[in-house]
């Protein structure tokens, strides 16, 4: 195992098949977050979390981003149920959490609460806008919240097109170790690969032993793009331009929530349990639109030790291409005025592609953009 701590000190494990659940008669129904998350919680992504968080550790998460025992955590992770379904539970029972007819694991179920969603949106999203997709996701879920420990009995359908691509923390972990990695450094990315990540990764890739490429791949919001092609892309980017024994690919099999600086705080720990020593944090992490400021979500860091976060985390600089320079640069290390940069918003580079349009190559790889148009136009 790789000398990194797990955040509160053990990787938890919840898993167990062979849980007999004839006798259970409660179910709770799942949307495909929580499934997400049940999973996330079982395979150890989320230690210390052995359960869906209860209402005081809820309130402490949303109000001072920590558990109740100190321990830094910034999403709260829930598990949202309907006044019906409610209404049939008993407290202390185990309860089957069901998803499309499946059971795919069970919970002890210790409290049922009601949730403030204007409190908790402002808190963990800073806004209650509710075409801010994760505050959309938030209010669109059911009103009240069950809590108490699980455990996964089914693990979740993998997709296909990538399945090999899935690995629990232990796996990882243990991939890191027969490399001879000591120091690793974790990437999130809901996007393909671009240029500006090429060089955020590769400025890294410099001081530690491997770069671990670790894709959302849970639910995102629909004008994002499909995390099948996303996957084609990033092995495609690794096979022309990145040596092999350097490199780790697997999947984040999360929902992203958009909540930018607080999400970025989570993916850091998350990949930490993963097994990394470093995270990439670069220019507006995990926002969307314009609700957090460029760099809020590597500022939200200071009011943290790097000893009670246990991973070192990597600030980037917004970079760009910059044509007099030649080469991929930030404005720490090119002098040269706006003109000179060539800066293409996602949005942009998505409807060229819509269109069958190359963007330049200065800004993606082309065999990286020529595996998004021709998936886009098999799927259109
Ligand atoms: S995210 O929502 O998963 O954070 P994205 O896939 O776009 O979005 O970004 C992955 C990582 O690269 C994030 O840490 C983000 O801050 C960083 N990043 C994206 N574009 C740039 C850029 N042009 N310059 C510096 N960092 C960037």
């Amino acid at each position: 195992m790789t000398n990194v701590r797990p955040h509160g000190g053990t990787l938890i494990n919840k898993f167990n098949h062979d849980t007999d659940t004839s006798m259970i008669i409660g179910e709770i129904m799942l949307d495909s977050m929580a499934l997400s998350d049940l999973e996330l919680i079982a395979n150890g992504a989320y230690s210390p979390l052995d359960g869906f968080l209860g209402k005081s550790e809820y309130e402490s998460v949303i109000h001072s981003m920590r558990l109740l025992n100190g321990t830094i955590w910034s999403i709260p992770i829930t598990l949202p149920i309907t006044r019906e379904e409610a209404s049939y539970l008993q407290l202390k029972e185990k309860v089957k959490l069901v998803y499309n007819g499946e059971v795919y694991g069970i919970i002890t179920l210790e409290e049922i609460y009601e949730p403030d969603k204007n409190n908790e949106a402002k808190k963990v999203y800073q806004t209650t806008d509710p075409s801010h997709p994760g505050v959309k996701k938030l209010f669109e879920r059911a009103e009240l919240y069950a809590s108490g420990p699980i455990t996964l009995i089914k693990e979740p359908e993998k997709n296909q097109s990538f399945n090999h691509y899935y690995l629990t923390p232990r796996q990882t972990r243990e991939e890191f170790n027969q490399k001879g990695w000591k120091t690793i450094v974790g990437f999130q990315t809901r996007n393909p690969v671009h240029r500006a990540h090429e060089y955020i990764q590769k400025t890294a890739m410099e001081t530690v032993d491997g770069l671990f490429l670790n894709p959302l791949v849970g639910e995102t919001k629909s004008d994002d793009i499909p995390a099948n092609i996303r996957m084609k892309s990033y092995e495609a980017l690794l096979n022309h331009y990145y040596p092999k024994d350097r490199v780790f690919l697997a999947v984040f099999p999360a929902a992203m929530r958009y909540a930018g600086p607080k999400e970025a705080i989570f993916h850091a720990i998350v990949r930490k349990n993963y097994g990394c020593t470093h995270f990439i944090v670069g220019r507006d992490h995990a926002g969307v639109g314009d609700y957090y400021g460029t760099y809020d979500a590597q500022k939200i860091f200071e009011q943290f030790t790097e000893e009670e976060l246990g991973v070192t985390i990597l600030a980037f600089e917004h970079s760009f291409y910059c044509l007099r320079c030649d080469s991929m640069a930030s404005s720490k290390t090119c002098p040269h005025s706006n003109e000179f940069h060539l800066h293409l918003s996602g949005t942009k580079v998505r409807s060229m592609l819509k269109d069958g349009m190359t963007p330049p190559k200065q800004f993606s790889r082309p065999e990286v953009i020529d595996i998004l148009i021709e998936e886009m136009r098999n799927q259109s």
